[in-house]
């Protein structure tokens, strides 16, 4: 093994820049040429990468996004597509690939593990709904600034004293997962929380939040996926419930920007590092993720066949933390 290439795809999540020094440090070691292929797999289809050296990953670990851009596209997904990318990567002379990113980048990297090519996978997510990893890298960092968030949120929310309660609906990211407001909902002072994992009973959150206020607390806090809807309807709905304004709060992409938590960056420093260690074992097809603290490569079959299981201890938590 001579060359490998490395490529961020999807939507960025912080502590990419980690995982690539990791990658383009590993490969270095290991005697390799690291290419960094940019934009995704926009850059495979357009011939669009560069060389990385150690220099030009010397001072990124604390960077947010990703150096070498990340992209979406469909064009990869059709044959003729798919076709150049094989050629740019035959003309490359690519012996590996490394793929950071998200459910559909690791559905890439399979399809191109099937057409010969030596891919590793590494999951890279805010939305941390990969299967065969506990955490994708990015998660933590957008926890993080969801649960501060929800702090500033809460000094507001408790500093002015009115006639009536006051309740916040803050909408964070997560088109299909709960999993970024599930755990701050455990991190932060939250009241409830809509997942499009589980159905929204607002007959319940009402009679919780109505409940709350009888005790005398004059105000609550909701947390939501964007997956559940739209944050602006959610809260008419519970407006209509409750009998008076309810504000709203739309986090959006700064949940994606700033700087890595040391979580992600250590995260990101061990599975770039055990992706290179893997392809130079001769393994592929496979995606390095973490199960109970120990770094393990699964198959990519298996991480694209099945949806990543539901933790419903932690959702059974957060219903005793909202109560
Ligand atoms: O990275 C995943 C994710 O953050 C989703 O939670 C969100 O729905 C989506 O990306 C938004 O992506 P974009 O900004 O690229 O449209």
């Amino acid at each position: 093994m001579k060359k490998i290439g490395v490529l961020t795809s999807g939507g960025d999540a912080p502590g990419m820049n980690a995982t690539l020094r990791a990658v383009v440090k590993a490969g270095t070691y290991h005697n390799l040429e690291v290419i960094g292929i940019e934009a995704g797999y926009i850059g495979l289809l357009e011939g669009r990468y560069r060389n990385l050296d150690i220099l030009d990953v010397e001072e990124i670990v604390s960077y947010g996004g990703t150096i070498i851009k990340t992209g979406r596209t469909k064009e990869f997904q059709r044959e003729e597509g798919f076709n150049k990318a094989l050629d740019n990567i035959k003309n490359l002379e690519l012996d590996g690939l490394v793929v950071i990113g998200g459910n559909g980048s690791m559905k890439g990297a399979q399809k191109l593990s099937e057409a010969g090519i030596k891919v590793m996978g590494v999951p890279g997510t805010i939305d941390n709904d990969i299967t065969g990893t506990d955490y994708a890298i990015g998660f933590d960092t957008a926890c993080n600034i969801v649960t501060e968030t929800v702090d500033r949120i809460l000094d507001t929310a408790t500093a002015l004293v009115g006639s009536t309660p006051r309740v916040f609906v803050i909408e964070v990211m997560g088109r299909h997962s709960g999993e970024i407001a599930m755990t701050s909902t455990l991190a932060g002072s939250v009241d409830a929380l809509l997942i499009p994992e589980q159905e929204v009973d607002y007959d319940q959150i009402s009679a919780n939040l109505k409940r709350k206020f009888e005790l005398g607390k004059n105000y609550g806090i909701i947390l939501m996926a964007e997956g559940v809807g739209k944050v602006d309807e959610i809260s008419r709905e519970l407006e209509m419930r409750l009998g008076f304004k309810v504000r709203e709060t739309l986090l959006g992409h700064q949940q994606r920007g700033g700087r890595p938590t040391a979580f992600d960056r250590v995260l990101g420093s061990k599975l770039g590092a055990e992706a290179v260690n893997q392809l130079v074992k001769g393994e592929s097809s496979k995606m390095v993720g973490v199960r109970n603290n120990v770094v393990k490569a699964v198959e990519l079959k298996v991480v694209n066949s099945d949806k990543k299981k539901f933790n419903t201890k932690n959702y059974e938590l957060t219903k005793m933390l909202c109560y």
